[in-house]
């Protein structure tokens, strides 16, 4: 496969920006003549006397040669393209004629990483985190004033920080570059938003540094533009490497409960080839439940996740990179930035939240451009869980105020649990979305903590952020896409790669026939199986949208299954249902599989809330009709034929769930 090129087209468009196309061949890049004042000379003896690389990667050189240059940069690389190096050697050369670069970053022990491998190649580097002590802060802070550090790094929280803002305008001129890592966290857009990446837009105004740059691996196109306005770039140059990563080999695994998912997770842990096994999890909960079944199965395991604190995570960190685990249960708290070259697995035992923190995750794996796995066990009813945790993150508005009104009319509900205040509240929510309520409403100054109980207050106008209720519900519908958009992803026939790649708007791959070779369904199709349904199955999928269409959004998916299969006892209400029956023969639960599989195609879609029913689309009522072709839409896979083998085992584990020609 060719190693994607750079990027032009729409992006630059919308981004506003100029779009630089380099060369996209995978073959080393000579250094521009001349970046900044720089002669190339410079450039090349700093490259390999201070960081021991021969050449640059491609994409590296000409954003490196921007940056000197003093254009503000957006540049969009692949994990492990080298996108730290892009501001780490313009710094370097800055700061040999005084300069200090200061790099946000979002988390401490990817600033630990670059600040122990800069020290250790005698570049003066220093991390201002919360986990130094005052002290430590202190010296930090005089040493950036007196200038000792070529390259400070800081988590955005800093920036509420006045000592730290002070320290930062004192440098003056010599403030001669800003880098900001993992730049996606910026956006509202994005698949990992954090409000404290707004004040780096606050200080980027304030400040005007000469030099500007972003850096990510997962922005779509609406993200990159959202970075450069954040950031209030003027006329930025927007960098975009192919976002391939050839080495790794996608594939999805359709496991059913939770014994047959921590079976096929020990085998795949077993794949690790020497090197190490990462594994994702969804929650602290599952993390700690999968790190135990490969512990029971005799292998060196540790979780990393938010719950430890910052000393035994990074002692997890540091056993991990050091090569004593045998694999890594973690959730998306670990990931952004980790370079370790050697996982030779990575497995998402719980669906991703997003297409992004897939990626992002996979990404992890076979740094060293060895052959590398990327399986994801999806299990139909995993989803659930991710749509309760969006859920749980994101109150309602009503749900929100209806707290508020609570707390206020009734204050001797202050010490209620988060349960019986959820009982009264609209949607009666589960306790952990009432736990994020009360912590929003006090964030927002409109609760307060007294001797143990909630009092609702009301902020003095200015000594808080407002509270922006639309601005949460417009995240948690973008979240919520995410979320369908990866559900798409596990039961499409369409190849994994061209499917990931064309999300991220990589035009090398938006021909949706396109194939890589190296997916799972890339895999089948190579050795023979198709995904062209028979006329019967075919019909009968026509028959189940038809049901689902007549009980106009009555149902849950369980009851229609049931009703397809005819098996709901008693109740004879819908006997004269023309379409009861119509997968009759079906096991239940593959025809809950195919309802999931339709959601995922867009065919039928699920109402929110607990209990979720189910509803044709005006697609699926055409599909219903034989007005469009369920083949043509990505379906076939996403069943196998009544009675036909499915499951576990088989030839590399990869989608069990397509129909094959007999
Ligand atoms: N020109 C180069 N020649 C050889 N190795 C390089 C070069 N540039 C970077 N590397 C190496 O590539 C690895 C990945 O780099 P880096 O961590 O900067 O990736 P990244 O793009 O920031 O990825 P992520 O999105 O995961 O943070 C590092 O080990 C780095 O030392
Ligand atoms: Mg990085
Ligand atoms: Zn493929």
């Amino acid at each position: 496969m060719s190693g994607g090129g750079d990027q032009t087209g729409v992006l630059g468009e919308e981004a506003g920006a100029d779009v630089i196309a380099a060369n996209g061949v995978e073959v080393p890049v000579k250094l521009p003549a001349t970046a900044g004042d720089e002669p190339r000379g410079v450039l090349e003896r700093t490259l390999a006397e201070v960081f021991g690389f021969a050449q640059l990667r491609p994409g590296q050189a000409a954003v490196i040669a921007e940056v000197l240059d003093g254009h503000p940069v957006v540049s969009v690389m692949p994990t492990g393209a080298g996108k730290s190096l892009c501001y780490q050697l313009p710094a370097v050369i800055l700061g040999q004629r005084g300069g200090v670069t200061l790099v946000v970053s979002p988390l401490i022990a990817l600033m630990k990483d670059q600040v122990d491998a800069l020290t250790a190649r005698g570049v003066p580097a220093a991390a201002l985190t919360s986990a130094a002590s005052a002290e430590q802060q202190r010296d930090i802070l005089d040493g950036m004033r007196a200038g000792l550090f070529t390259l400070v790094y800081v988590a955005p929280e800093r920036f509420r920080s006045p000592r730290f803002v002070d320290a930062l305008r004192a440098l003056g001129d010599r403030l001669a570059l800003v880098a900001i890592d993992e730049a996606h966290c910026i956006s509202e857009w994005g698949h990992d938003f954090r409000p404290d990446y707004r004040r780096i837009g606050e200080m980027v105004r304030d400040l005007r540094p000469p030099r500007l740059a972003a850096f990510t691996a997962t922005a779509t196109p609406e993200v990159r533009a959202d970075i450069a306005e954040q950031l209030a770039m003027q006329a930025p140059r927007v960098h975009v490497r192919g976002f391939d990563r050839p080495n790794l080999f996608y594939a999805v695994e359709k496991v059913r409960g939770i014994e047959e998912k921590s079976q096929r997770l020990i085998q795949l842990a077993r794949t690790r080839d020497g090197g190490v096994a990462l594994v994702y999890a969804a929650t602290r909960k599952n993390a700690e439940k999968y790190a135990d079944t490969l512990t029971r199965a005799g292998m060196r395991v540790r979780v990393y996740h938010a719950g430890l604190d910052d000393r035994q995570r990074e002692e997890a960190q540091d056993v991990f990179m050091a090569g004593k685990l045998d694999a890594i249960v973690a959730t998306n708290a670990f990931g952004m930035g980790v370079d370790k070259s050697d996982i030779r697995v990575v497995v998402h035992a719980d669906v991703p939240r997003s297409p992004e923190a897939y990626y992002q995750e996979c990404g992890r794996g076979g740094r060293d451009g060895k052959a590398t796995r990327c399986v994801l066990l999806f299990g139909a009813g995993d989803v659930r869980l991710q749509e309760f945790l969006i859920d749980a993150s994101y109150p309602s508005a009503e749900q929100l105020r209806g707290l508020w009104k609570l707390l206020r009319e009734q204050p001797e509900l202050g010490t209620a649990g988060d349960d019986k205040l959820g009982a009264r509240l609209p949607g009666e929510p589960h306790a952990s979305t009432v736990s994020s309520a009360l912590r929003l409403l006090e964030r927002h100054g409109l609760l307060r903590r007294e001797a143990e109980a909630w009092e609702a207050t009301r902020p003095e106008p200015g000594t808080y952020p407002p509270l922006d209720v639309a601005a949460l519900a417009r995240r948690a519908e973008v979240e919520r896409s995410k979320l369908r958009a990866m559900i798409d992803y596990a039961w499409s026939s369409r190849c994994r790669r061209q499917m990931v790649l064309e999300y991220f708007g990589d035009e090398e791959w938006s021909d949706r026939g396109r194939r890589c070779g190296a997916c799972d369904v890339c895999d089948a199709v190579a050795h023979g199986g198709d995904a062209e349904l028979d006329a019967a199955t075919r019909r009968g999928i026509e028959r189940l949208l038809l049901l689902v269409g007549s009980l106009h959004g009555r149902f849950g998916r369980t009851r229609v299954a049931a009703l397809a299969v005819d098996d709901v006892e008693e109740d004879r209400r819908w006997d004269d249902l023309p379409e009861r029956g119509c997968l009759r023969g079906w096991a239940q639960k593959d025809v809950l599989d195919l309802l999931r599989g339709l959601e995922g195609a867009g065919l039928i879609v699920a109402s929110r809330g607990e209990y979720p029913t189910i509803s044709t689309t005006r697609q699926g009522d055409l599909a219903a009709l034989g007005k469009v072709d369920v083949t043509a839409i990505g379906l076939g896979l996403a069943m196998r034929k009544p009675g036909a083998r499915g499951g576990k085992g088989g030839r590399g584990g990869s989608g069990k769930i397509r129909v094959r020609k007999r």
